[in-house]
């Protein structure tokens, strides 16, 4: 790892519903301690020496986000998300290259359901990739046996754990591949989850970068349990 990290602009997709939370607010407006998971997700960028801006991608009907202090930061500039996270991030993409980034600027797209992601996990982001032709994203080998079901739901078959890597968020590409690829690959209707399969989709082999376990996605109520 190096003492130096790249420039890079942020792309925070915040514009899901959260139904899994049942919840009466997007989730990400739920309190982790005093703020909201939104707040803590951003700390986690804002004083980094090497951001240029971060764009976040909300619901046309968010009412939430302008009672927020962050919601008159200079540094953040608010786009519309779309039907599916995928078209969130794409909106962001294109909200930044009217911002002024250029094509082969770093952009890192993280989820705001992400509060937890260490500042030694962004920097060892930053640095592994920063001389990467493609770009990457933070990942963890799996630690459970995998199962395949069959549409019975019984196990057909308990495939090789040691090839599986579940993909977190930063994920890290240059402005102008990854916004063709996005386009390109939801243009032509294919089901893209995260900005690496929308890379592998156009042909690219991103990296993997081992990060912690507990940059989790708040996803269920128990995980915002004590
Ligand atoms: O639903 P899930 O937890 O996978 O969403 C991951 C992130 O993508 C969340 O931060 C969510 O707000 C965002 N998202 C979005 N636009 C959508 C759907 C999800 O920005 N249409």
């Amino acid at each position: 790892m190096t003492d130096t990290t790249p420039p890079f602009w942020v792309v925070i997709p915040a514009a899901g519903v959260g139904s899994r939370m049942q919840a009466d607010r997007p989730k990400q407006y739920l309190k982790l301690g005093q703020r909201s998971l939104i707040e803590h997700t951003l700390d986690c960028f804002l004083d980094q020496p090497g951001l240029l801006g971060l764009v976040v991608c909300l619901s046309p009907e968010d009412g939430w986000w302008s009672q927020l202090p962050c919601a008159v930061d200079p540094r953040i500039t608010r786009t519309d998300g779309g039907r599916e996270r995928a078209d969130s991030v794409l909106n962001g993409l294109h909200r930044l290259a009217e911002l002024g980034a250029a094509a082969d600027d770093w952009v890192l797209v993280h989820d705001a359901a992400r509060p937890n992601l260490a500042e030694s996990d962004l920097l060892k982001l930053l640095a592994q990739l920063q001389d990467d032709p493609v770009g990457g994203l933070l990942a963890v080998p799996v630690r459970d046996t995998l199962k395949l079901a069959d549409a019975d739901g019984r196990v057909s078959s308990t495939p090789d754990r040691s090839l599986y890597w579940q993909a977190y968020t930063p994920q890290m590409f240059r402005l102008g591949a990854l916004r063709s690829a996005l386009g390109d690959a939801l243009a032509a209707g294919a089901v893209i989850t995260d900005e690496s399969s929308a890379m592998e989709w156009a042909g690219h082999r991103p990296r993997l970068v081992e990060g912690r376990a507990d940059n989790i996605k708040i996803t269920r109520p128990e995980d915002l349990r004590p």
